[in-house]
């Protein structure tokens, strides 16, 4: 293993550059030169790439967003697409790809190898928690963390004004993030797409929670079908006399300093990713299990979905009291 390329893909998410770090340095130190390749898969298919040495990883490791920019690519997801990004691979001479992304990065990683052979690894970088296989992502804790600190100054408000806020965070059709902040914000409900929204079941609860002499509430909305859900939830909530306030907490969720916990995350898989590769790995995800760090096979997270387990959204209710 002599070259390797790296590449962060798809939604930035906080700890993408520790991983960036990691990956590099540890290259480095076992001889393998590095070379990062900007924008994703994009810049694989437009030559916009550049090496990496110790000292450009330097200063990052407490910096959100990748510096290695990130992106979505429209042609990488054709087969003339791949063909081009694994001719440029093979021109750069890379013996290996280190892409670091969400699920679809990495399924686009696999068709990259399956196709043309092109030796890769990915790691879990997203603040969905989407990835089956693994029980944490790079960027997860920091993006929890962030919508946390938000919802603790939304109840500040909301108590004074004795109000009903729904507070919508990301996570695309899983609840994921959504589960975890209502569980550590102590919101009184969650909406997630994992179990279907009943408006009426939330009204009952709304009615006997203001019976009880409840003046303000906090419910955790998952953006599900779409950002901006919320709007419809608080539209229902309104026409049965519960009028609430909307805030949707948006991309801040993906920005700002990594927590301890994502920079040692990203630290230990991309330290990881070096010695797989070194040891033979190709064509598998480094993710977490149980607090160790496993190898998937790419081809097992293209046909696996992430289930949420539906516990913790009973818990939020159950805590709520
Ligand atoms: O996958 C990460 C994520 O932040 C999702 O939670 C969200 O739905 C999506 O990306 C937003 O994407 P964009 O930044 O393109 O609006």
């Amino acid at each position: 293993l002599l070259h390797i390329g790296l590449l962060t893909s798809g939604g930035d998410a906080p700890g993408m550059n520790a991983a960036i770090r990691a990956v590099t340095r540890t290259a480095i130190q076992a001889g393998i030169r590095v070379t990062g390749i900007l924008h994703g898969y994009i810049g694989l298919l437009e030559r916009e790439w550049q090496t990496l040495d110790t000292a450009s990883v330097g200063n990052i490791i407490q910096r959100g967003g990748t510096v290695l920019k990130t992106g979505r690519s429209e042609a990488f997801r054709t087969a003339e697409g791949r063909a081009l990004a694994a001719r440029h691979c093979r021109e750069l001479g890379l013996d290996a790809l280190v892409i670091i992304g969400g699920d679809g990065s990495l399924t686009g990683a696999h068709l990259l190898a399956e196709e043309h052979g092109i030796r890769v690894i990915g790691l879990p970088g997203t603040i969905d928690n989407d990835i089956w296989g693994s029980d944490d992502t790079i960027g997860f804790d920091t993006a929890v963390n962030t919508a946390l600190e938000a919802i603790d100054r939304i109840r500040d408000t909301a108590d004074a004004l004795e109000r009903l806020f729904l507070v919508e965070v990301m996570g695309r059709t899983s609840g994921f993030i959504a589960v975890q902040v209502a569980l550590a914000g102590g919101a009184e409900e969650v909406i997630t797409a994992e179990r279907p929204f009943q408006a009426q079941t939330l009204i009952d609860k709304l009615d006997l929670a203001r019976g009880r002499g409840k003046r303000s509430s906090i419910v955790v909305v998952a953006e599900g079908p779409r950002p901006g859900y919320s709007y419809d939830v608080a539209a229902q909530l309104e026409q049965a006399g519960h009028a609430a306030k909307v805030c949707v907490l948006g991309h801040i969720q993906r920005g700002g300093r990594p927590t301890g916990h994502d920079r040692v995350l990203a630290s230990m898989l991309g330290e990881q990713a070096v010695r797989s590769l070194l040891a033979g790995a190709d064509r598998v995800m480094l993710g977490v299990d149980q607090n160790r760090v496993v190898a998937i096979p790419l081809q097992q997270l293209a046909c696996q979905r992430k289930v949420l387990d539906p516990r913790y959204i009973d818990m939020v209710a159950t805590l709520a009291g």
